[in-house]
């Protein structure tokens, strides 16, 4: 939460040039004793250099700064928010089944971010930066020259297919997704369109990607997206997609398995999990890939 609270206050920001806790309370309009307080304990947990009274970014809170290409800021800010509010309420997603979130904002994450403009925004900026790197070798993995386009539905802010474009510039893309979300994208040279993955998604695309998006829903939910999927496709139309499965990772996946409880009602699956609800409305599965360290990339075909 202190470093939460200096990213909220932008204090890594201002900080790429060494200051005293004096300087730094004038220029933000911040109480200086308790300023001091924060200053000590990031320096004390190793997120600033500090010489003398002068307090300075070290090479972690850089990351922290708005402007750096691979900051985290946002989701550091993602994950001390609701996401915290949230887990204080774990045991009863333990206790019934369902999102603590939900009990606690009185509605699903999804709804709750479209009613908050600045949240959504958030949100999607903390998405975007993890998905930046996250998605970088993905024109390497897959080959996606093969098809004449490739919608990525639940895209958000467009890290996959700014990727995909690089590698692939004649390719046709489409991103797809909530009306507030697309309003926002910046990405150039792909087609925008909004809508609601539960109630149809457009025929424009001979190859689907779904990226981190069924990992947010229950095996209800995830089926009806699928569906929707299997319709806008061609025959022979393929569908990419990209999660962490828990059997393919070294690492063990429960606390974000707890996490997207806590927050969606849903949790991480096996690559069989996928697998199967994908052959439930009628795909074929085709083949798998590793993405990265983390992400594995399944294939199939309508
Ligand atoms: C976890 S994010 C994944 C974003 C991106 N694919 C990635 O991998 O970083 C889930 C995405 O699903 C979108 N989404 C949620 N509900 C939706 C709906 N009903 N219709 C369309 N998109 C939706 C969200 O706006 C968000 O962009």
């Amino acid at each position: 939460m202190a470093v939460s609270a200096a990213c909220k206050l932008n204090l890594f920001d201002n900080l790429q040039v060494a200051k005293t806790a004096k300087q730094l309370a004038n220029e933000l309009s911040l109480n200086e004793d308790n300023l001091l307080s924060l200053l000590n304990a990031l320096h004390n947990v190793g997120y600033l250099e500090k010489n003398s009274d002068l307090y300075k970014v070290n090479y972690l809170s850089e990351l922290l700064t708005e402007n750096n290409p691979e900051s985290l800021k946002y989701a550091c800010l993602n994950w001390s928010a609701e996401h915290l509010t949230a887990w204080q309420k774990l045991d009863f997603s333990i206790k019934t089944g369902n999102s603590s979130f939900e009990e606690i904002f009185k509605k699903p994450f999804f709804d709750y971010l479209n009613d908050n403009p600045e949240k959504l925004n958030a949100y999607h900026k903390a998405m975007y930066q993890y998905a930046k790197d996250d998605y970088k070798t993905l024109p390497d993995v897959i080959d996606f020259s093969k098809h004449k386009s490739v919608m990525d539905v639940g895209g958000g802010y467009g890290a996959v297919l700014e990727n995909i474009k690089k590698k692939n510039p004649n390719l046709d893309c489409v991103l797809f997704d909530l009306e507030k979300v697309v309003e926002n994208v910046t990405v150039s040279n792909i087609k925008k369109i909004s809508g609601n993955f539960f109630n149809k998604i457009p025929n424009q695309s001979e190859a689907i990607i779904l990226s981190r998006v069924l990992h947010d829903w229950n095996n209800e939910k995830a089926n009806i997206i699928l569906l929707n999927c299997f319709e806008a496709l061609p025959k022979n139309g393929i569908l990419y997609i990209i999660e962490n499965c828990t059997d393919k990772i070294k690492i063990d996946l429960s606390l974000l398995s707890l996490n997207m409880a806590a927050m969606c009602n849903s949790y991480e699956r096996t690559s069989n999990q996928y697998i199967s609800l994908c052959e439930n409305v009628r795909f074929y599965f085709d083949s798998e890939t590793k993405l990265n360290e983390l992400q594995t990339i399944l294939i199939f075909k309508k």
